[in-house]
């Protein structure tokens, strides 16, 4: 009998043309499910009537954990879910096929041992071996097939992603009345076009190609994007006496330590006269003037004024803090949240290199280049990505969903960090091979920090960490710094001169998320979660992830 489920992809009910993906259960170990897209608008209806059906694709094994049930319509995760729960299943087969590899391995080897031949004649080893060597052809080809179903298992995965994706980036309405997702304005974000190129291609209209409008010179940052704490210096690189300048929003700012040693940000201009105070010096925890030596406390107050009467005068100074190694910030008007989010890689990494660059490029930008690997083996030549071949398909799976999640075929994790950071861990195999095995299937690891602090609508202040779970030696080698510093200025570099060139053409009129792909998947992401701050809506997309990798 056949038993028919659907799987919804946004809530139903609250879009037209509604758009949902049906599965049947078929054959397989846990029943084997089709999935189906159907772009109606009476998709209810059409269940009942379960002609026409063509499979987007076929889930042979969903496992037993699958939420499939009669006539249910399930959440986007939900269906995401099932095709999960197939590589679980695929991969999990593949383990069983090599284990038995090895044990008909270990039994050749018995039947050939010197020792055991004593008591065998030749015909019942060449029988024992001729049966062996059955078994072993009959398991090799049960590995191909576990191997080519775990692809074939991904692939479905990064296409349905890929559906999704296209929801997510899908007309206004949909997400103006989806409680769970964010908005977009489609008169400032949305570019709708037919296509003809899409992977649904069933129903009766044509599938629409999405794209974001990230075009023309970057507008004036929302107030709401100020409002969230952002790194701005790592903690070595402030001493006692000394003091770092940073621009953040488009202003001016300056960190020194106070006479508590907690560092503190006051607004980088005299009150007097307008002096840029970082021009100045740095005395029992303030910081004076070099114009008419006026001297602040770290909360801005003028407690110094050679020559004259002292006056009552403050200058601006924000919500200041120190938390493993990095001085945050909170540049925006509503009260601070209490917790500042942890951006040290797992135990057992020690930090090589702490790096910072001012940068010409609009931090959006910056990120956007961070969050997609797939330009590495076209951009990265000379540096990490030499020698590296083009894969067939560069996929970012998220398992786990939302804005972390890890690359395929690349051994690498990544996450986007709200508000600005970007962390990854490379799994570290061979020197120059990185295809062909996950992070945790790899030896060694490097962890990289990237956070870009929006300086200026055209300015970013890179802070990049990287850490290694192995060699920790290497740390205290002379000149290992430099050496960090100048592959890592050489890999930028690498970027740099392509992302220039796209603020180039985006600041006259180039869309430069024109076309976006599966493989842009996270870079698409970090664009949908800022649209979403700088509208201010209530409930922002992917906020449970959020919450719960801070
Ligand atoms: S401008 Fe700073 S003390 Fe005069
Ligand atoms: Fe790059």
């Amino acid at each position: 009998m056949t038993t028919v489920a659907s799987l919804s992809l946004v809530p139903h009910l609250l879009i037209k043309p509604s758009f949902r993906c049906l599965s049947r259960k078929g054959v397989g170990r846990y029943g084997g499910i089709k999935v189906y897209a159907v772009l109606r608008d009476d998709s209810a209806d059409y269940l009942k009537d379960n002609h026409h059906w063509e499979a987007l694709f076929h889930v042979d094994d969903p496992g037993p954990r699958v939420p499939i049930e009669k006539g249910q319509y399930l959440e986007a995760k939900q269906a995401l879910d099932v095709v999960r729960f197939d590589i679980q299943y695929c991969d999990w087969r593949a383990r069983q096929d090599l284990l038995t590899i090895m044990v008909l391995h270990n039994k050749v080897v018995e039947v050939l041992n010197p020792l055991a031949r004593d008591f065998k004649s030749v015909g019942t080893l060449r029988k024992d071996l001729d049966g062996l060597q059955e078994e072993l052809a009959k398991a090799h080809n049960q590995l191909y097939l576990s191997e080519s179903r775990v692809s074939s298992a991904l692939d479905k995965l990064a296409q349905m992603e890929t559906v999704v994706n296209e929801r997510l980036l899908s007309d206004g309405s949909a997400f103006a009345n989806t409680a769970d997702c964010a908005s977009l304005d489609p008169s400032t974000s949305l570019d709708t076009t037919t296509s003809t190129s899409s992977t649904v291609r069933v129903g009766a209209k044509k599938p629409k190609r999405r794209s974001l409008n990230i075009s023309g010179p970057v507008k004036p940052y929302s107030a709401n994007l100020k409002n969230f704490w952002y790194p701005v210096a790592f903690s070595g690189d402030l001493k006692d006496d000394t003091m770092v300048p940073i621009d953040c929003f488009e202003e001016q700012w300056v960190i020194f330590r106070g006479k508590d040693k907690r560092p503190g940000c006051v607004q980088n201009t005299c009150a007097h006269r307008a002096c840029p105070l970082d021009l100045g010096s740095v005395n029992e925890g303030r910081i004076t003037c070099p114009y008419h030596g006026w001297e602040y406390s770290t909360d801005g107050k003028c407690e110094k004024m050679p020559s004259t009467k002292m006056l009552n005068v403050r200058i601006r100074a924000l919500p200041c803090f120190e938390q493993e190694g990095m001085v945050w910030i909170w540049p925006g008007d509503d009260t601070p949240t209490p917790t500042i989010p942890s951006l040290l890689p797992l135990s057992g990494f020690t930090i090589h290199a702490e790096i910072v660059m001012e940068l010409p490029v609009e931090h959006g930008l910056l990120l956007d280049n961070l969050l997609d690997l797939a330009h590495a083996p076209f951009t990265h030549t000379s540096t990490f990505a030499k020698g590296w071949s083009v894969p067939s398909f560069v996929k970012f799976l998220t398992p786990t969903s939302g804005l972390q999640g890890y690359w395929d075929p690349y051994p690498i994790d990544m996450e986007f960090r709200p508000p600005c950071m970007v962390l990854s861990t490379i799994g570290i195999s061979k020197p120059g091979k990185l295809e062909g095995k996950s992070t945790q299937q790899c030896a060694t690891h490097l962890h990289q920090l990237h956070v870009c602090l929006p300086s200026s609508t055209n300015k970013t202040r890179l802070l990049y960490r990287m850490s290694l779970d192995f060699a920790p030696w290497m740390k205290h080698m002379p000149f290992m710094h430099l050496l960090w510093s100048h592959f890592a200025e050489k890999v930028l570099n690498e970027d740099l001169r392509l992302v220039l060139g796209q603020q180039d053409r985006m600041n006259n009129g180039a869309n430069v998320w024109n076309w976006p792909v599966s493989y842009d998947k996270l870079g698409i992401r970090y664009r949908l979660w800022r649209d979403a701050v700088e509208r201010g809506v209530d409930r922002l997309p992917f906020s449970n992830e959020i919450e719960s990798g801070s």
